[in-house]
Formats: C-alpha cells, sequence, structure tokens
C-alpha cells in the first residue's frame, strides 16, 4: 500500500530531509585523502544526534542479510555499490571516490539520501559515471508529478545511464518513504513489468536512489554479508533524493 503523506506530515518530512541534507553537505568537506570513513560516521552520528534525530540506519533490519545494520552511515568505495561499512582500516586515496548514504528519523518521519565524492583527482570516465548518476536522477526528478506513473521515473533512470553507456544495478532498488524508512512503492532504476505501474498522486514519497556501474551491471556481496561489488570490479556511483509528489510538481525533500 503506497501511504499519502498531509501537508503537516510533508513538513516534518522535509524537516527530516534538511538534516540529511545538511550531514551530507558537512561529510563531503571531510572527504580528503587520508580520512577514514570511520571518522564520517562518527562525524554522522553527532550531528544526527545533536539534532534530536535518530540515525535511521543504524540496528535497521535487513531482511535480505537476516541482520541489523551496525552503522549510521554506508560508506561504498569504488567498485562497492552499496551497504559499505564504515571502518577505521578504510582511509581513502587519491582517485577513490566514497559513496555516503544516510537516513534520519526525526518526529517520527524519515529522510534518506546520497551523494557519491570524488577524492581528489579522478579519471574522466569516473567523472562521467558521477555526473551520469545525479543526472539520471535529476531527470528522474522531474517525473515526479500527479498523472505520471511510476515507470516514467523508473524509466527515465535507466534510459539517461544506458544511453550514456553505462549500467544500472538491477537487485537494489529505491522505494516509498514515509514514517518508514521503507514504504511501498519499490523504485527500480529500470522499467520492471512485473511490477505494478500506479499513478503518481499528492502526497506520494519517492526515495529515488540510481546504482550505476561503469562495466557491466553484475554485483555480489562478499564474506561481511553487507557490501555489494561490482563483479567485474568496475567503479559504482550512488545518489538518492526524497521527493513528494505536489500539485505544483516534484519537491526534492533532501536539499534546499
Ligand atoms: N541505501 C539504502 C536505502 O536507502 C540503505 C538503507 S539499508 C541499511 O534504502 F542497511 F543501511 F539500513
Ligand atoms: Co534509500
Amino acid at each position: 500500500m503506497i501511504t499519502r503523506k498531509t501537508p503537516a506530515e510533508l513538513e516534518k518530512m522535509r524537516a527530516a530531509g534538511l538534516l540529511v541534507h545538511r550531514v551530507l553537505k558537512s561529510l563531503e568537506e571531510m572527504v580528503v585523502e587520508g580520512v577514514t570513513t570511520w571518522e564520517l560516521e562518527v562525524a554522522a552520528e553527532r550531528m544526527i544526534r545533536g539534532a534530536g534525530a535518530r540515525p535511521a540506519f543504524k540496528n535497521y533490519f535487513v531482511q535480505a542479510v537476516g541482520q541489523r545494520y551496525k552503522f549510521v552511515l554506508c560508506t561504498s568505495v569504488n567498485d562497492e555499490i552499496v551497504h559499505g561499512m564504515p571502518s577505521q582500516r578504510c582511509m581513502l586515496k587519491r582517485g577513490d571516490i566514497v559513496s555516503i548514504d544516510t537516513g534520519v528519523e526525526l518526529n517520527g518521519f524519515f529522510g534518506d539520501s546520497a551523494i557519491t565524492v570524488p577524492v581528489g583527482e579522478i579519471s574522466p570516465q569516473v567523472k562521467k559515471l558521477l555526473t551520469i548518476t545525479l543526472e539520471s536522477l535529476e531527470q528522474a526528478i522531474t517525473q515526479v508529478r500527479p498523472g505520471n506513473r511510476l515507470f516514467d521515473v523508473c524509466g527515465t533512470v535507466e534510459r539517461c545511464v544506458t544511453d550514456a553507456g553505462f549500467t544500472v544495478v538491477r537487485e537494489f532498488v529505491g522505494h516509498g518513504i514515509g514514517s518508514q524508512l521503507h514504504e511501498d512503492p519499490q523504485v527500480p532504476n529500470y522499467v520492471d513489468r512485473k511490477n505494478e505501474n500506479p499513478r503518481l498522486k499528492e502526497g506520494m514519497v519517492l526515495a529515488i536512489e540510481p546504482m550505476v556501474n561503469a562495466g557491466k551491471p553484475e554485483n555480489y556481496v562478499g564474506s561481511d554479508r553487507w557490501t555489494a561489488r561490482t563483479k567485474d570490479g568496475s567503479y559504482s556511483a550512488h545518489f538518492e533524493h526524497c521527493v513528494a509528489v505536489t500539485a505544483n510538481g516534484p519537491w526534492v525533500l533532501t536539499r534546499p
């Protein structure tokens, strides 16, 4: 069931969204050669709790893994696609990319967003990967309006990515969001004809999160049971925003 939020509920989601934005902006500034993903984790938890919110990912039970996630952030480096875990042993170096994904619960509502950040100079091909992944999200956001359908959003991500010669990950998807971190509907980064194609209505909120590989789309999950990596070792990028359907079109809750 897809829940529709009242204007008052959307304002609460807006507050959560802006907090996530603020946290990611600060973390982006911390990303320099030599910083560890653990330092990002510690800073994020301090900011989120300092704002009177709760980190949404920490202790979140993920059905597919059968475990609770232990961290505030997912920090996925280079060929890691999602669910990379912050670690004191993971020091970023020049030429890396790190995707930072986090969520908060504030006053009963969730915000969830991700960015992928380059560490110093990166190669032109990786730069293009980041540009296209972000572009696919921006184009998908423009599709979020009453009367459009879910597949308009999913198909826009897919087309933008594949037109550029990159591939979308199929096993991890975006989602509805509200008083739960993950709500209906699933928001794949491709048109999944096995799914329903509901019409978008005012008050729905989608977390759109393209995960894009520079090479082949296949992934594997390693022995830590969480970190998903590209099978071919190619780099992967991830951006995410929460977007509300309003009469005036898309409202991106996770940026000012
Ligand atoms: N990027 C995922 C999402 O947006 C991360 C949440 S799952 C958790 O749904 F393991 F981190 F909790
Ligand atoms: Co999400």
